[in-house]
């Protein structure tokens, strides 16, 4: 059994605690510990044993023969056989085969990072993990940084920030810039709305010659992490991208810190209102995650020292 880490950024009840607000989610972090403690379960080994993301997450004409039949995770009866034009698609390689990174950032978009000036912290990771496309602009480096290895797109912001990339591409392009050479994860293969959008952005990467390496996530990957959570007692509809990540990383990384997790309006520390994300105050969709028992689930993995979520400010 691995011992906790140093508790230095958990969540603690505060004698200042000033709002009825604060207080219950004070009462539910330390219900979610003081009950996940006492189940000690969690093993990477298992979860690689299960799931196998190094060579399972994205797909790669290995794991997707030419002639097979994809099953979409997110809609079970939909599924699609790999025909040459797909098959030509995917990478030869896996660019995640073995491979480990001593240190990993995983970074959700939480508006606890707004002034939490965890840019660098986040930065020195050898491996950097984002969801959604978050934008990395000079107003945001100092609290979230610029690196990253690889980076989520969910179709829905394509879809409504990109126009469903069916008119001009440029802005998508440009914006695409800020991700550098990282892999640019699509979950083309979670929903039959999320294939073509996921390919306009793929075949727009590339006409466009932007450096960001586009990838499909495996669904038969997401099926088997789904599998695996709900065996742990995880009940949502669909994971959220940032568990995804966290998943992944907890295969790929000897070390990972979780910065931007925090699915709550009120600050754990200095009781201030929060936006939902660290740019904008979009909200959540609360029909299809279980955001609040994802959360418990990562406070008992830093509680058993299995990763390291950071909540407070980083300077
Ligand atoms: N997140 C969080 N607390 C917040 C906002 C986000 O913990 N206040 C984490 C969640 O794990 C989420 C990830 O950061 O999945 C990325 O945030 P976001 O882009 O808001 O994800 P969602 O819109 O919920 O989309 P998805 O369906 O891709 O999870």
């Amino acid at each position: 059994q691995q011992q906790p880490p140093e508790i230095k950024n958990a969540p603690q009840v505060s004698a200042s605690c000033k709002d009825c607000r604060s207080k219950s989610i004070f009462r539910f972090i330390l219900s979610a510990q003081s009950v996940l403690i006492k189940s000690l379960w969690f093993s990477r080994s298992q979860l690689n044993r299960k799931c196998n993301g190094s060579e399972k997450a994205i797909v790669t004409q290995t794991n997707t023969p030419l002639g097979s039949k994809v099953v979409y995770d997110g809609e079970k009866k939909r599924n699609l056989k790999i025909n040459q034009e797909m098959f030509s698609i995917f990478p030869k390689e896996n660019p995640l085969s073995n491979k480990t990174w001593q240190t990993c950032s995983v970074v959700g978009n939480g508006g606890i990072l707004a002034n939490s000036s965890c840019g660098k912290t986040i930065n020195s990771a050898e491996f950097v993990i984002r969801c959604n496309l978050p934008p990395l602009s000079n107003g945001h480096r100092k609290d979230v940084g610029v690196k990253t290895n690889l980076v989520t797109a969910n179709p829905s912001i394509l879809l409504d920030k990109y126009g469903a990339l069916t008119g001009r591409r440029c802005t998508f392009v440009e914006n695409m810039c800020q991700y550098g050479n990282s892999l640019l994860l699509l979950p083309a293969f979670s929903f039959g709305l999320n294939t073509a959008v996921s390919l306009r952005a793929l075949y727009t990467i590339e006409d466009f010659g932007s450096p960001v390496r586009p990838v499909f996530f495996n669904p038969e990957y997401l099926q088997s992490l789904d599998l695996f959570w709900r065996s742990q007692g995880m009940k949502a509809t669909r994971l959220s991208t940032g568990i995804m990540m966290v998943s992944l990383a907890l295969e790929l990384c000897e070390n990972v810190n979780l910065y931007g997790f925090w699915p709550f309006s009120i600050h754990p520390y200095n009781f201030k209102d929060l936006t939902n994300h660290y740019y904008d105050d979009k909200k959540g969709d609360t029909k299809f995650h279980a955001m609040p028992d994802e959360f418990k689930l990562l406070v008992k993995l830093h509680t058993q020292g299995v990763l390291r979520m950071h909540l407070g400010d980083c300077e």
